[in-house]
């Protein structure tokens, strides 16, 4: 049920705009109050009137409108609801939100929030799959946007596939979904997850790295916070976004990524996601290395990184009471995580293939076995966002049971 909770739908213009009326019937049914904002293309689909008439609300549409701005402002528009709903989602107004614009009021609205947004797209299949909406589907996604949809099926347009905004009753689940009270198994648990690539300098402007984007490691670290966790993220140079809702600190090299760890004082939970170089620069150099003609090109002497994830798993009583490694293989993949996890001597190893044909360096997917005491699990293939959920429901369900119970996990 959704009684006392507060809604602003965001209507823009597309032709599942005719769902929107239904939705708000549904959401008054299960108790919450709508108010509406209609956009100027919004309001060639649905008229102000039935949106009025069915939410009992006035609805807003004009940013520059004197009355709008004295008796409600766009910002108190924004945080006056529990949630913002954007349905239908238009691809017009994904890009508009994922580029930051504020160039009516339902872009500022959203600009402005600070309270959880679901969007219902809509639109046509060819849309809906372009580069630039899947690019900004994702940035929102990272941005904690919530997703509903899209349903496959045939469009108004005459063409079939995903596009098709989520019914009314699918839409009011999801919203039921996000407000409903989350659990929080891991409250009171404190972790680090380190995430993203190390750069190990061999002059002012050349380094040692890799190809890791973070998308795993952060992933992860919002999926704890999710759970009540409370989550430091060490990251490397990546360029995704820092997620909402727990800290980031940032570093360039696996010197400064260990003392981050360790700075972090007594966790519970460490996750070791971050492709931290093996080797550095024995003696990386203060100025630019010159090339000289005629000489042979310079050699390099390596020294040995510190192993972050081996040094958390010390045994000691700092140790946190549970570290997961990961390991990334491009070969016998679970016969060297299974060594690697001993080696290391943390509780689970998450071995994942990092072969250039499988993409997951940078991928979206992930395809991994979690090896732990008991043997090794092997998971679908799942978006690394599932991934991270499953990891941190299996984290909680660990904090759950009693210490014998571990083999039977
Ligand atoms: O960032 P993405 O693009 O999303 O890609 C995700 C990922 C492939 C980077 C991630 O899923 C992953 O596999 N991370 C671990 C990469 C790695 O360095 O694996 P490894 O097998 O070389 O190291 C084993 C473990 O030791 C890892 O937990 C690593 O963090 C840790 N390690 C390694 C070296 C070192 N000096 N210190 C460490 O702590």
């Amino acid at each position: 049920m959704l009684k006392g909770k507060r809604i602003l739908l965001i209507v823009a213009g597309g032709i599942a705009a005719f769902k929107s009326l239904e939705l708000i019937r549904r959401l008054r049914e299960r108790g919450a109050s709508v108010r509406c904002v209609l956009t100027e293309a919004g309001a060639k689909f649905v008229t102000p009137l039935s949106l009025q008439a069915l939410s009992e609300d006035r609805v807003y549409s004009d940013m520059f409108s004197l009355t709008d701005e004295s008796e409600m402002g766009h910002i108190q528009l924004s945080r006056d609801a529990d949630l913002l709903v954007v349905a239908p989602a238009t691809a017009n107004i994904l890009a508009r939100m994922a580029g930051g614009l504020a160039d009516d009021l339902a872009a500022t609205v959203l600009l402005a929030t600070d309270k959880p947004v679901l969007a219902a797209p809509a639109m046509n299949v060819r849309m809906w799959t372009h580069a630039a909406t899947v690019a900004n589907v994702e940035t929102l996604k990272q941005r904690g946007i919530h997703f509903v949809g899209p349903n496959d099926g045939a469009m108004a347009c005459n063409e079939f596939g995903p596009g098709r905004m989520s019914e009314p009753e699918e839409i009011a689940d999801a919203i039921e979904e996000l407000l409903a009270p989350a659990e929080q198994p891991l409250a009171g648990k404190r972790a680090v997850v380190t995430s993203g690539p190390t750069r190990e300098a061999i002059d002012p402007v050349r380094y040692i790295s890799n190809h890791s984007s973070g998308k795993q490691g952060h992933a992860i670290a919002s999926a704890l916070a999710a759970l009540g966790a409370d989550v430091a993220l060490v990251s490397g140079p990546v360029s995704i976004a820092d997620p909402p809702g727990l800290r980031t600190v940032h570093v360039d090299s696996a010197d400064q990524m260990l003392a981050a760890c360790l700075a972090a004082g007594r966790i519970d939970i460490a996750v070791c996601a971050a492709a931290v170089a093996d080797w550095k620069a024995t003696r990386p150099s203060g100025s630019k290395i010159k090339k000289k003609a005629g000489t042979a090109p310079p050699s390099l002497e390596l020294t040995p990184n510190p192993d972050i994830l081996a040094t958390l798993s010390k045994p000691g009583p700092q140790r946190p009471a549970l570290v997961v490694g990961f390991a990334a293989e491009t070969e016998n993949l679970v016969a060297n995580a299974i060594d690697k996890r001993q080696r290391k001597g943390c509780d689970w190893i998450v071995a994942n293939d990092v072969s250039p044909a499988v993409g997951t360096f940078g991928g979206e997917r992930n395809t991994v076995h979690l090896i732990s005491a008991s043997g090794v699990e092997d998971w679908p293939t799942l978006a690394k966002g599932e991934v991270a959920m499953r990891l941190a429901g299996r984290i909680a369900l660990h904090f759950s049971l009693p210490p014998k119970a571990e083999a039977a996990e």
